[in-house]
Parts: C-alpha cells; structure tokens; sequence
C-alpha cells in the first residue's frame, strides 16, 4: 500500500503565486507527493515548467485540450488526501462560491472527495471588500477550511490583512490536515520577547530599543512545527496573535518570576526577550521635578534569567540571544559557558539594516559542538534555523542518554 500522501495543489493567479513553486518544494521536502493544477492567469505569475520541475509531475493546466484524458477532472479527482488553493484569488473564492466550474482546477473542486483548503491572498483592501468577506463565508459554511491570510506588508506595498501566510505554516497546516505528525508536536517551549521598562518614577522609564520581532517568529514558527507555546512578553511593537497564548510583564523582575513559574514544565527556554540588566535602585513615588545641575541615577542589578534558568535546567535545553558588538564566536562561547546554555544565538547589533527592529538578522549560532553562521536571512526563517538546531540538541541528549544506541 503507498503510505505517501497526496496533495492538489491549485495555484490560480494572484502576485503570492510565485512563492508556489517554494511551497510545492517544501511540501515535498516533509514527504508529501503534490500534483499542481494552475489557472491561465497563474501562468502570468510562474510558469508551468518550473512548478513541472519542483513537483516531477505534470501540472495540469486550464484546459482540456492540454491534458491526455479529457475527463481528468471525474477519473483523478478521488486520488488526493487533500486539496490546498494557495495563492486563490478573489476572483477564484468568487469562482468557487458560486460553484462556477469554467476550468479544470474549477471544475475539479466540484469533483473533489478530499477536504478543500483554501488560502486567500490579495490586496488588504481586496480582501476587507463585502463581496470576498461573504464569497469566503460561504465557502465555510460549505466546509471548505479557509486559512486567513497574514497582516502585514503586501506585495504592492500596502500594509493590511491579505498577506498568503508564511510557507512553513501552510506546510504545517495541511500536514495536520493530513494527520502527520509534526516534528515539535508534544515539546513545550517558553519564549521570552519584547523589551522590559524599568520604572523611574510614574511617568518615566529605562528601556531599550528591541521590537519582539525575533521571539514572535520563533513563537509563531514553534507553534506551527507543533509545539505548545507561552510567549513570556515585555513591551513589544507587533502586535501578537491571538493564537499565541502569552503573557505580558513590564520589568525584568516580573519576566523572571514569569519565566521561573513556567520553567519546571517546559522542554526548553528560548530567551529573546531585551531584559534591562540594571534598575533604578529607587522608583520615586511622583513625578521627578527639574532641578539645576547633574542629576545622577543610582542603579541596581536585576536578575540573570538564563543564567539562573541554565542553573536550574534539568532536561530542558536553554537558548540565550547575545546582542554583541565585536567577538561575535569568542563572547558567544562565554555566554554559554558563563550561563550554562545549549545555545547562544549572537547578533551584531552593531550592523545598521539588520536586527533591531529589523525584519531581517544575520545570527552567529554558537554551540559546545560548532559555532555556524546563518547569514543575513529574514527573522522567520532564523526562527526556524533556532528549532532546527534545538530539534539536534535534543536528539544528542536522546542520543547520549542511550548511549549512542538508538
Ligand atoms: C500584477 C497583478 C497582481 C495581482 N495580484 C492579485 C492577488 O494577489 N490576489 C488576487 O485576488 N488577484 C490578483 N490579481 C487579479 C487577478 O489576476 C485576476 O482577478 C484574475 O482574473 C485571477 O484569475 P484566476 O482566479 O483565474 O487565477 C492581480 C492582477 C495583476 C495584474
């Protein structure tokens, strides 16, 4: 019996269909068999060939006239596990709601015994537009699973809701349709992100400059390989979404007695957060009025969470991020060293374009075994780099704790 699952891939004509041809690969590369059915207009976006060549199957196109059996749509319709209609346009959604079968990929929805995933993407005006808001109604309603687009930049530049999600998490999404098991699935990870305020008095603080981007992305990307995350948060400047179970806290106190509560039942600690190493010793009650001269601040030390979590770890593996200037590998040794980590993650906060509230960073991965350079790469996929590495410390402790036998 053949054991691999299939996928049909609709791909119809929207910008997000030249991101197909990815998608088809990274389907394949987690042991899915994808068959792509595109549009006319998707053609005007990525070529037939190239997805041909990704899928090493034939794509079926709009026509009948270009496929060997006239009658495809009714023979093959029964021989998916799953349909995904990734980029589908609004007028595709219009299409589909209306049961309009004008082409193949139309036309085979209707024939599908499979469930149908549909993942709108477009314009974030396009998408908040009263037609495509109730056309996707409809199709939930009928039970097709709708995967809602992202907020952000879209490709013409306009911010909004519409974005096609990112690639891993659709891969994600249909292999948990599919019932295949999900490489972080029963691993409980606590991320820390964001910046921690340390109060000076009521209206004044003592901050830095992080956004929180790099711990959602690995919360996010956690979640979506599997795992059950708590997001541990300060002050951040996305917003988060309302699938991420988090918790926010102000000072670098409150994240770790957050962080500690959480800590005994977790499989790992993912410390992004920017935790202010020192506090104003004193936090005057009310406003601190101007006065003539120097004003000096007394300051005290806040806590060290990794280092006292990599104290505390049992069989937790703990992940530190060293914002660093210089000596990127020598203080990413020391870090791990001085906090008994399993990984630092070092970034050069020193670099204008990348890190702080940046989309993009370029990390120096620092274990007791290797130290590797990620390259400048956006923050999601670092994300999934961190996890890819945490995934291999973990399989080495499997490994050490049998002895190499397993
Ligand atoms: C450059 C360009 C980009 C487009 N991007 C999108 C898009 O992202 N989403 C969408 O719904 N329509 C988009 N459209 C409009 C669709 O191409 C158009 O509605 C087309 O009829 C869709 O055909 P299909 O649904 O049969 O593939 C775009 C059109 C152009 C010219």
């Amino acid at each position: 019996m053949n054991s691999v699952k299939n996928v049909l891939l609709g791909v119809t004509g929207g910008i997000a269909a030249y991101r197909a041809p990815e998608l088809v690969r990274l389907l394949r590369k987690s042991g899915i068999g994808v068959r792509v059915a595109m549009t006319k207009n998707a053609e005007l976006f990525v070529t037939p060939m190239t997805l041909e060549t990704v899928s090493e199957r034939k794509v079926w196109r709009a026509g009948w006239q270009e496929q060997e059996n006239p009658l495809i749509h009714l023979t093959e319709s029964n021989d998916y596990d799953l349909a995904l209609i990734a980029p589908a346009t609004a007028n595709f959604i219009g299409k589909l709601a209306g049961g309009i079968a004008d082409d193949l990929l139309s036309t085979l929805v209707l024939a599908l015994a499979c469930p149908v995933y549909v993942a709108p993407a477009m314009n974030p005006r396009m998408y908040s537009n009263r037609a495509v808001v109730d056309n996707l109604d409809i199709l939930k309603k009928r039970g097709f699973i709708v995967i809602p687009p992202e907020d952000g930049e879209t490709a013409c530049g306009e911010v909004g809701e519409g974005r096609l999600p990112q690639l891993p998490k659709l891969v994600e999404i249909v292999r948990h349709g599919l019932g295949l098991k999900s490489d972080l699935e029963g691993v409980k990870i606590v991320v820390t992100a964001g910046r921690t305020e340390e109060p000076l008095d009521p209206v004044r603080y003592l901050s830095n400059r992080s956004s929180g981007k790099m711990g959602l992305a690995i919360a996010a990307a956690a979640q979506g390989r599997g795992a059950e995350v708590i997001l541990i948060h300060g002050i951040m400047s996305k917003r988060i979404p309302e699938n991420i179970k988090s918790m926010p806290v102000r000072t670098a106190r409150e994240m770790y007695s957050a962080v500690s509560n959480a800590f005994a039942g977790c499989d790992a600690l993912v410390m992004t957060a920017a935790v202010a190493d020192y506090r104003p010793a004193e936090i005057a009650p009310n406003k601190i009025k101007k006065k003539e001269g120097r004003r000096t601040i007394e300051l005290t030390e806040n806590p060290d969470i990794l280092a006292s979590m990599g104290q505390k770890k049992t069989k937790q593996i703990v992940i530190g991020f060293a914002a660093e200037t210089e000596n990127a590998v020598n203080n990413g040794r020391k870090k791990l060293l001085e906090k008994n980590a399993d990984l630092i993650c070092v970034n050069d906060v020193s670099r204008l374009n990348i890190g702080f509230d940046s989309d993009f960073n370029e990390l120096t991965f620092v274990t007791k075994q290797s130290v590797r350079q990620s390259g400048k790469l956006a923050k999601r996929i670092l994300a999934e780099k961190v996890l890819d590495i945490f995934v291999e410390l973990t399989s080495e402790v499997k490994r050490t704790a049998t002895g190499g036998n397993e």
